[in-house]
């Protein structure tokens, strides 16, 4: 949601600015804006819609040569998505241009504040506030960072923000709490954005801000400080991520390449983390020592979404190997209701952006009540993985797509690390540990076979893409598989799916099953298997289609369809049997003619509540 870019340097600045804003499409977006500034003057093009829309205003008026600008995609909160909403934002003078990610929770008393005074705001946003308050405050201050500085003395929410005062062409002021803002360094430039991807085409040397800190920067050279005042020193990181990570290669969406990159992501994922020896896993991020595992007496998985499922997934394999209650939860509900923390449990946050509010603030809930919070976050940097300060990355590479696909199976797989390493510290024994180590070894080549039996997933979506609804069913380890798979469907396809645990079926959704309505059965080989030939049994009888998911031999003509999933270590079923229920939702939504990539409504990046 919402991005930002920032430039400043010897190139013309509007192409540069325009090319990270497409390189932050995938976030999510209703309208965006670039300002530029040139010989005392600001210039600003905005446009409700997509960048392309932004790029044809532009080029209605002769291109400005400008060096320095600063441009945004707007996600709307504050007011519809409208040129007249869209970032940058001025102020009455035209002085200050201001691009904010975050929301500002104090905006109506500032903005009446600022009618009070007699300042005619031309938006509705929090943003324009922070452009007049700013221009206020130079009046007074010595430079445009104090009087960023003082502005935000006054302001409570979150923002990542980046300022430009047409008096001062050698200098751009950002400025973070709570919204990530990266400074980019290069030869003699210096770039701004509110995520690398809008960088690594330009320079991998990158400076992230902390929350409270802000920063001048010229072409030459970045200064840091706090919002007291007290200057920072950070050194710039070296990030490995290049450009091709963030391109289609030959592919026709980011789904699809996101999804045939899972058997690499995992390998990558389990690179120096597997014990031969001694039948466990190596996790140093978590900084637990053997002692400090034990102690655990609970784990409990937060995150949103897919995220939650994953965790769901990522506990039951807990319980199973390393015998402790585990447990998931919706990271929002659980920072709302108060939680009682215990201090013997082991809380996990997990988020592939490593940026979703809700996440993050179930993280700070947590810390301040004292829990033990390790993250499991593939995003390096980001707000949730340097809020929590250990934990798991999953080295899934940078995910595009809104859907998410490697990084959900890298949570997965983390997990089930995590778990043989619980496990270990306990009563796993070594032979169960190695039979774990060895299935997880070879789960690139299962997906792989998984990835190779695209075509007849293909043929199967086809067959039932006129459907309006659509049941997800499974019972322990297929359940989050089920609800999984739901999600993908109906994010990309808009088909209404909905996930069931199979033995509540009979308690009251079985009344919905009709000839109309098809049933997705995931059914692992393990002790469950009878049952859930029993509720495929169960649907059928009543007409209802079924396209059973599975790694078993079922009986012939027991469901219409089957999907078959090569056979790993059983507790490892839901990290193989999630794969081709992406190829299911995938095909349904090409099928239907959806934008894969970008399904309406939904951010790649949920930094709202
Ligand atoms: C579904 C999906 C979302 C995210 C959720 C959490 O495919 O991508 O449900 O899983 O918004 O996002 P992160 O993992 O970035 O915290």
């Amino acid at each position: 949601m919402c991005g930002i870019v920032g430039y400043i340097g010897s190139r013309v600045a509007t192409p540069v600015l325009v090319e990270g804003l497409h390189r932050l499409e995938y976030r999510g977006y209703d309208s965006a804006g670039v300002a530029v500034l040139r010989r005392g003057r600001i210039t600003v093009t905005k446009a409700a819609g997509r960048v392309r829309d932004l790029r044809e205003r532009l080029a209605e008026s002769a291109p400005s040569p400008a060096t320095v600008g600063i441009a945004h995609t707007r996600w709307a909160t504050h007011g519809e998505p409208s040129d007249r909403n869209a970032h940058p934002h001025l102020d009455a003078e035209g002085r200050i241009a201001v691009v904010h990610n975050g929301i500002i929770e104090n905006a109506e008393q500032l903005r009446a504040k600022l009618v009070a005074d007699g300042v005619e705001l031309v938006s509705e946003t929090d943003t324009e506030a922070l452009a007049h308050l700013i221009a206020a405050e130079l009046a007074t201050a010595p430079s445009l960072e104090d009087a960023v500085r003082a502005a935000l003395r006054g302001v409570e929410g979150t923002y990542g923000l980046v300022v430009l005062d047409r008096t001062r062409p050698d200098e751009l002021v950002v400025a973070r709490n709570g919204s990530p803002i990266v400074l980019g360094v290069g030869d003699g430039e210096m770039f701004v954005a509110s995520d690398v991807a809008a960088l690594v085409h330009h320079t991998q040397r990158v400076v992230f801000l902390d929350d409270g800190e802000l920063a001048t920067v010229s072409a030459g050279a970045y200064r840091t400080s706090t919002l007291d005042s007290r200057r920072t020193s950070k050194e710039p990181t070296t990030v490995d991520l290049v450009a091709d990570d963030y391109e289609l290669g030959g592919h026709s969406d980011f789904m699809r390449k996101e999804m045939y990159e899972q058997p690499e992501a995992i390998a990558r994922a389990l690179r120096g983390r597997l014990d031969e020896r001694f039948a466990t896993a190596h996790l140093g991020g978590l900084g637990l020592d053997p002692m400090a595992l034990r102690a655990v007496k609970r784990v409990k998985f937060l995150g949103c979404g897919s995220a939650y499922y994953a965790g769901q997934m990522g506990a039951t394999l807990v319980e199973e190997l390393a015998r402790i209650p585990a447990d998931a939860e919706p990271a929002s509900e659980f920072r709302y209701r108060n939680p009682v923390v215990d201090p013997d449990a082991l809380y996990v946050a997990i988020s592939q952006s490593g940026e979703t509010l809700d996440t993050l603030a179930a993280v700070q809930e947590l810390r301040r009540k004292g829990g033990l919070v390790i993250g499991a976050v593939n995003v390096v940097g980001s707000a949730i993985a340097r809020e929590c300060g250990s934990g798991v990355f999953l080295h899934a590479g940078p995910e595009v797509s809104v859907a998410s696909t490697k990084a959900l199976t890298n949570m997965t797989v983390s997990f089930a690390m995590l778990a043989l390493l619980l496990g270990r510290v306990r009563d796993l024994s070594a032979a169960a540990g190695q039979r774990i180590v060895t299935g997880l070894r070879a789960l690139p080549e299962r997906v792989d076979e998984i990835l190779a039996g695209e075509s007849e997933v293909e043929r199967i979506a086809k067959r039932f893409a006129h459907a309006r609804h659509m049941f997800f069913l499974g019972r322990v380890r297929g359940w989050p598989v089920a609800r999984e798979g739901a999600q993908k469907l109906k994010e990309i396809s808009y088909v209404h799916a909905e996930a069931y645990q199979s033995a509540e079926l009979k308690h009251g959704p079985l009344a919905l099953i009709d000839a109309e309505m098809p049933s997705v059965v995931i059914v692992p080989e393990d002790e469950l298997l009878a049952k859930n030939i029993g509720t495929i049994e169960q649907i059928r009888a009543r007409g209802g289609p079924v396209i059973a998911v599975t790694n078993a031999d079922l009986p012939d003509g027991l469901a219409d369809e089957v999907i078959r999933v090569p056979r790993g270590e059983p507790e490892l079923d839901p990290i193989l049997l999630t794969v081709p229920l992406q190829l299911l939702a995938y095909h349904t939504a090409t099928a239907l003619g959806r934008d894969i990539d970008k399904p309406r409504n939904l951010a790649k990046s949920v930094t709202v509540e």
